[in-house]
C-alpha cells in the first residue's frame, strides 16, 4: 500500500479550444445528468516501478487504450462521485471531499489496486475545479466530479495490474431524475441481488454498477425510476438502490436505514443525513429492515415516508413501490415533510445558506 499523504506537481496543459462561454451557457439551460463535460481533466499515472507520476491537468480527451488493457478484461476499476457547488455568495466549495478520498482508498484496497494518497486525490480535484470553475452552474445545478482509476497494464494474466490511470472529469449537472423533485417509483427485484458478504458491495467499483444494470432495466420495464436490491443470502432484507442508499421515516418520527454490514455502499450523503437527523433530535436506527416489514408498515401507516439519497440524487422522496406481487404507496405517494426538511438542511449547508457546524464545506 502507498503512503496516505504525498504531493505531486501537476503540469498544466490548458485546453487550446475551450467551449465558448455563450455555447456553455446555452448548454446550461437544460441540464440533466452526465451528458455535458468540462474542458479539462486531471490525470495521474501509477506504475509498479515509478509509483505515482506524470500528474497533469490537460484538455479532456479520449485515452488511447490497448485492447489488452487489464481493465477491459477483468474490470479492475473504481470511482467516486462528488460535487462542486457555487454558493449563494458566489464562492466555490466542495462537500466533505476528504471522505471521498478516503473511500476511494478503501475501494482501491478491495480491488487490489494501489491506494492513491489522499493529498493527491484532493490536489487533482481542487486543481480541476479551479481551472474549470466557469463550468459550475449558478442556481440549482452543480459540477459533478467523477474521480476514477483503472488498470492500464497491457496484460491478460489474472493478477493485479502493474499500471493504473487515475483521472478526474467534471460534468455540470441538474437533477438526476427526469421528474425533478417529484417522488420516485421503485421496483423491488426478487430476481437479482447486488452483493454478498465478502463481495465488493461496499466498494465503489464499476462492476457493482454493471451487475445492477439488468435489474435497473427490469425496473424501467415496470415503469419505475430505480431498482431496490434485497440481500443475497435470504432475499429478505432491504439493502440499497441501484446507486443510492435508502431511508425510512417511521410514524414516531424516527429513521431507519440498513446498516453498513459490508454489502452496501457507505454513502457520504447517507452519513451526512444521519448526522443532520441526530442534530435535530431524531432517532436514527441503522438496522436490518425487511421487505415484508416495509409492505406491512406502509399498509398500517407505521411508515410515513421513505427516501433515496446519494451525491447524484441528493435526497429523493419515494412515492410508490412495485414488486412481483403488486404495488403499494408510501404515505400519500408524495415527498414527505421530513424528507423535504433533511434535503433542505443538506442543500442549505452545501450552498452556504445554513450554518456548517460540522465543517463539511471545503472552500476553494
Ligand atoms: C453518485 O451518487 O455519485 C453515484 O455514484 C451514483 C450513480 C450516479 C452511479
Amino acid at each position: 500500500m502507498q503512503a496516505a499523504t504525498a504531493q505531486v506537481k501537476f503540469e498544466h496543459r490548458p485546453n487550446a479550444n475551450p467551449m465558448p462561454q455563450a455555447e456553455r451557457e446555452k448548454a446550461f439551460e437544460n441540464l440533466g445528468f452526465g451528458t455535458l463535460f468540462s474542458d479539462h481533466m486531471a490525470v495521474v499515472r501509477w506504475s509498479a516501478d515509478k509509483g505515482w507520476h506524470s500528474a497533469e491537468i490537460t484538455a479532456r480527451a479520449p485515452f488511447p487504450v490497448d485492447p489488452a488493457s487489464a481493465v477491459l478484461h477483468y474490470a479492475q476499476e473504481i470511482f467516486e462521485g462528488m460535487k462542486a457547488y457555487r454558493t449563494a455568495d458566489d464562492k466555490v466549495v466542495l462537500f466533505r471531499p476528504e471522505q471521498n478520498a478516503r473511500r476511494f482508498g478503501a475501494s482501491a484496497e478491495r480491488m487490489a489496486m494501489p491506494v492513491l494518497p489522499e493529498d493527491i486525490f484532493m490536489q487533482a480535484v481542487e486543481e480541476l475545479v479551479r481551472i474549470d470553475s466557469a463550468w459550475i452552474p449558478k442556481g440549482e445545478g452543480s459540477l459533478y466530479l467523477r474521480p476514477f482509476m483503472f488498470a492500464a497494464e497491457t496484460f491478460l494474466g489474472v493478477r493485479p495490474a502493474r499500471e493504473y490511470v487515475f483521472c478526474v472529469i467534471a460534468s455540470p449537472v441538474g437533477p438526476y431524475f427526469k421528474g425533478g423533485a417529484k417522488a420516485v417509483t421503485l421496483w423491488v427485484t426478487e430476481t437479482y441481488t447486488r452483493a454478498a458478504q465478502g463481495g465488493t458491495g461496499a466498494a465503489k467499483c464499476g462492476g457493482n454498477y454493471a451487475a445492477s444494470l439488468i435489474a435497473q432495466a427490469e425496473a424501467v420495464g415496470h415503469g419505475c425510476d430505480q431498482v431496490v436490491f434485497l440481500d443475497a443470502a435470504e432475499h429478505r432484507w432491504v439493502e440499497e438502490l441501484g446507486g443510492m442508499n435508502v431511508f425510512f421515516v417511521m410514524n414516531d418520527g424516527s429513521l431507519v436505514t440498513p446498516p453498513l454490514t459490508g454489502t452496501i455502499l457507505p454513502g457520504i450523503t447517507r452519513d451526512s443525513l444521519i448526522t443532520l437527523a441526530r442534530d435535530n433530535g431524531i432517532t436514527v436506527n441503522e438496522r436490518p429492515y425487511s421487505f415484508d416489514e416495509w409492505k406491512a408498515d406502509a399498509a398500517s401507516g407505521k411508515l410515513r415516508e421513505a427516501f433515496a439519497c446519494g451525491t447524484a440524487a441528493v435526497v429523493a422522496g419515494i412515492g410508490t413501490v412495485r414488486h412481483a406481487g403488486g404495488e403499494f404507496k408510501i404515505g400519500n405517494g408524495e415527498t414527505g415533510f421530513l424528507t423535504e426538511k433533511l434535503r433542505n438542511d443538506l442543500v442549505g449547508i452545501q450552498r452556504g445558506k445554513a450554518s456548517d457546524k460540522h465543517a463539511w464545506v471545503h472552500p476553494l
